[in-house]
């Protein structure tokens, strides 16, 4: 492709902030410390979990990069990135969760393959771009199409980056034609993170953004779209990113059987607390994110300190001083909700956070039942453990 290139190795990477807790090196993969995640609504770009699979691109050259968008349409066409600034420009606020987010935990019940994560594989970010909607008018696809007359049925990103798992190939993923250009679903071609022009890192020039959905369909570096009549047949869509039965290990897995995970189920975290934190006295504040799939909005977040046997009710907010409701129209439907609760916490207590979501999903009790080779999608309660620090801890500080 003009303009942009994958490398083959690692000597060209961005600067990164110190903050940020590595848990690969090459391909580079880092989250922030969990208090860091919630300290505001919108997080903070270096901040922001980041999520590779290859070395980051290189654009040689921005004035000759250019996305083309072909396969089963009349006629293809290459967009500049002047051509794709042209559409109307849309800012949207949308959580990025990577399905492997609290894989870590999920690895502690029994092995599963795969980078380890803490909880804070996501952020929370205000993309600006182009609907991809607008984008596939251009070839013609009108806005709410689910098949094309020429059989096309999904829509597929490619990237430049160069993938062991695509053994050297780029990156990609694709989504249903009917999301693809459906208005309302959000679909962007970002150039814009939190008003910044995008880093390389999070995919300048030009990344898609799918809301609402696992953050591996959301194609960074782009390169083309394609109109293809069944979904993409890349490595990260039929043989990674799908949810198992605990049954299923290496020797009986069957790839077939599964389809690529799309939207993410309802999650919640708590940030405000490690796993086994030292308080001083019983008051404590428990605070974190909740967050779940496909639009839905957090209708609950329940607290217990004593191991499920009791909840209280958090209070949930997205922008300080307006009341946050579920189905409200002025709430952001693709982004978090922070939550916050003080409660008297009892000597060795286990704290517990657990999410529902506006279709009253809620998340599972244990990671047990949901367990699967990948360690993808661990939804399950979140829990810390609370000790009371010791008389000689106290005497220290
Ligand atoms: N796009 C390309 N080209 N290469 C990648 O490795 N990783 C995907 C997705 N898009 C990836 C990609 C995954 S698994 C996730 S979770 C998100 O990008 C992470 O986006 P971020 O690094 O901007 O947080």
């Amino acid at each position: 492709m003009p303009g942009i290139r994958g490398p083959p190795e690692y000597s060209r990477e961005p600067p990164r902030h110190p903050i940020l807790q590595i848990n690969a090196k090459e391909p580079f993969n880092a989250e922030p410390p969990r208090g860091a995640l919630v300290s505001s609504f919108i997080t903070p770009v270096d901040l922001f979990y980041k999520r590779n699979h290859g070395p980051i691109p290189i654009v040689d050259d921005i004035e000759r990069y250019s996305v083309s968008v072909c396969g089963l349409v009349k006629s293809s066409i290459q967009l500049t990135m002047a051509d794709i600034k042209k559409l109307p420009k849309y800012n949207v606020t949308a959580t990025l969760q990577c399905a492997g987010n609290r894989r870590t935990a999920m690895s502690k019940v029994r092995t599963v393959r795969g980078v380890g994560w803490d909880i804070s594989a996501l952020g929370n970010a205000t993309w600006g771009g182009a609907k991809l909607s607008d984008v596939l008018e251009l070839v013609g696809i009108p806005k709410l199409t689910e098949v094309t007359p020429y059989g096309g049925k999904h829509v597929e990103f490619v990237s430049v980056d160069m993938c062991k798992e695509e053994k050297g190939g780029p990156y990609k993923a694709s989504i249903p034609l009917s999301q693809a250009t459906n208005p309302a679903a959000d679909v962007l071609l970002a150039y814009e993170m939190n008003g910044e022009v995008l880093n390389r890192d999070h995919g300048y020039p030009l990344r898609v953004v799918v809301p609402g959905v696992i953050g591996a369909r959301s194609v960074k570096w782009l390169d083309s779209i394609n109109i293809i009549a069944e979904e993409c047949q890349g490595f990260f869509m039929q043989k990674d990113y799908k949810m198992f039965p605990p049954s299923v290990n290496w020797d009986n897995i069957n790839w077939d059987t599964r389809k690529p995970q799309m939207d993410f189920p309802v999650q919640c975290a708590i940030c405000s607390l490690e796993d086994v934190h030292v308080v001083n006295q019983g008051k404590v504040t428990v605070s974190g994110y909740a967050v779940s799939g496909g639009g839905r909005g957090i209708e609950r977040v329940d607290i217990s300190v004593d191991g499920g046997k009791t909840w209280v009710e958090a209070d949930r907010c997205q922008k300080p001083g307006v009341p946050y409701s579920s189905d409200d129209l002025t709430s952001e439907k693709w982004a978090w909700v922070l939550f916050k609760a003080d409660v008297e916490v009892p000597e060795n207590a286990e704290i517990i956070a657990k999410a529902v979501d506006s279709a009253a999903n809620v998340q599972p009790e244990n990671v047990e039942v949901i367990w699967n080779l990948r360690g993808i999608l661990n939804t399950s309660w979140h829990r810390v453990h609370v000790r009371s620090a010791s008389p000689v801890t106290r005497s220290n500080l």
